[in-house]
C-alpha cells in the first residue's frame, strides 16, 4: 500500500506551514461563535445504537468502498474523496497556530505520537484500542524503527476491513475486535496482548459515555503493559491563564465529552504518571490532544 512517507521531523514540517495568530483563528473554524456563546450549540444526542450506526454506516462504509475500489490509496486520498471538506485546517502545536493540509496533519500527528512511544521501546507490541481505520497506528509504525508488532483493535467491522487493506503487506500488523465498554475490552480478540506492550487510545475514550474507568484501567494493567498512553483531550491538564486554554475547555464542555478518565488515572494507586506532553490541536484549532503517559507503579 502506498504510504505518505516524509522523513523530516514533525518540527521541520510544522515550521514550514503558514502561521496565523489566535485572533485570526475564527477565519478557519466555525466554532468560535459557539465557544464565545454568541451562537447556540447543543451536541447531537445519540443513543449507543445511533453512534454505532454513524461510525459504521456513515463514516467507515464509504471509506471502505473507496479503499476496495482503488488499488493503492493513501489515507488522505481516501478521506478526502469521501469528505471533500477535509482539505486544510488550522492546527496548534509548539504554542503556535499554523495551517496544515490533511495529509500533513496525519503525518505530523504520527510523528509526535511516535516520538513519545519511542521513549519506551523496546516493547513487543504497540496496541491501539479503538484504532478506527488504522490511520494513527500505521502512521506511528511509519515513524518507528522495525521491531515491535502493531495490534489495531476496533469494534466497527468496516474500519477493521480498511485497516486490513492498508496493512496487507505488513506482516507485523495484526487486526482484531475490541469494545471498551466490555471487560476485558479485547474479549473478542483471539490472540493475547503480549506482556510489556505499549497500549494507547487516540480520541476514543472521550466519546464513550458509559466507560467504566476503574474497570478499564484495571483491565489494561492486567496485561502488564510497559506503558499506557492516552492521546485524548484531558482539560484537567490545562491552566486557566491562556485564552486558548479557556477556549479548549469550553469546546470540551459544550460538546459534553466524557471526562472522568483523567481523574480515574490520577487517583489510581496502582498507577504512576510518567510523562505528560500537552497541547496539540489538529483539524480543529480548539480541540486538543493531551498526551498522558502512565504505567503500573511497580514496573515503571
Ligand atoms: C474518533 S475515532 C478515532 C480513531 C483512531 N483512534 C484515530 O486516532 O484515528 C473513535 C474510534 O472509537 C471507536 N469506538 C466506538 N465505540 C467504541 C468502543 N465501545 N470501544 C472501542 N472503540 C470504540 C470508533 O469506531 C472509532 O473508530
Amino acid at each position: 500500500m502506498k504510504q505518505e512517507k516524509n522523513r523530516a521531523t514533525w518540527q521541520e514540517i510544522w515550521k514550514k506551514a503558514p502561521q496565523v495568530s489566535l485572533d485570526q483563528t475564527p477565519g478557519y473554524t466555525s466554532w468560535l461563535p459557539r465557544l464565545l456563546g454568541t451562537e447556540k450549540w447543543e451536541p447531537p444526542q445519540r443513543t449507543p445504537k445511533e453512534a454505532w450506526r454513524e461510525y459504521e454506516k456513515e463514516l467507515y462504509t464509504p471509506l471502505l468502498n473507496y479503499a476496495r475500489t482503488h488499488p493503492s490509496p493513501t489515507y488522505a486520498e481516501m478521506f478526502q474523496s469521501c469528505f471533500p471538506g477535509l482539505t486544510e485546517s488550522c492546527c496548534f502545536a509548539a504554542n503556535e497556530f499554523r495551517i496544515l493540509s490533511f495529509e500533513k496533519t496525519v503525518d505530523i500527528r504520527g510523528k509526535i505520537f511516535a516520538d513519545i512511544v519511542k521513549k519506551y521501546l523496546p516493547a513487543p507490541a504497540i496496541v491501539e484500542l479503538g484504532a478506527g481505520t488504522g490511520k494513527t497506528l500505521l502512521s506511528i509504525r511509519e515513524n518507528l524503527p522495525p521491531g515491535p508488532d502493531f495490534i489495531g483493535l476496533e469494534p466497527m467491522p468496516s474500519a477493521r476491513e480498511i485497516m486490513k487493506i492498508f496493512s496487507r503487506t505488513m506482516p507485523d500488523v495484526t487486526i482484531g475486535e475490541c469494545d471498551l465498554l466490555t471487560s476485558p475490552p479485547w474479549k473478542a480478540f483471539t490472540k493475547k496482548i503480549p506482556e510489556g506492550s505499549i497500549i494507547y487510545t487516540s480520541f476514543t475514550t472521550i466519546f464513550l459515555k458509559g466507560l467504566n474507568c476503574t474497570q478499564y484501567i484495571s483491565d489494561i494493567l492486567s496485561t502488564s503493559p510497559k506503558a499506557v498512553i492516552s492521546f485524548e483531550p484531558f482539560p484537567g491538564l490545562l491552566d486557566n491563564i491562556s485564552l486558548h486554554n479557556l477556549l479548549i475547555k469550553k469546546y470540551i464542555d459544550i460538546n459534553k465529552y466524557e471526562n472522568k478518565l483523567f481523574h480515574a488515572i490520577k487517583t489510581n494507586k496502582n498507577i504512576k504518571i510518567i510523562y505528560i506532553y500537552i497541547q496539540i490541536c489538529f483539524l480543529q484549532a480548539h480541540f486538543f490532544h493531551a498526551q498522558l503517559l502512565y504505567g503500573p507503579k511497580n514496573k515503571i
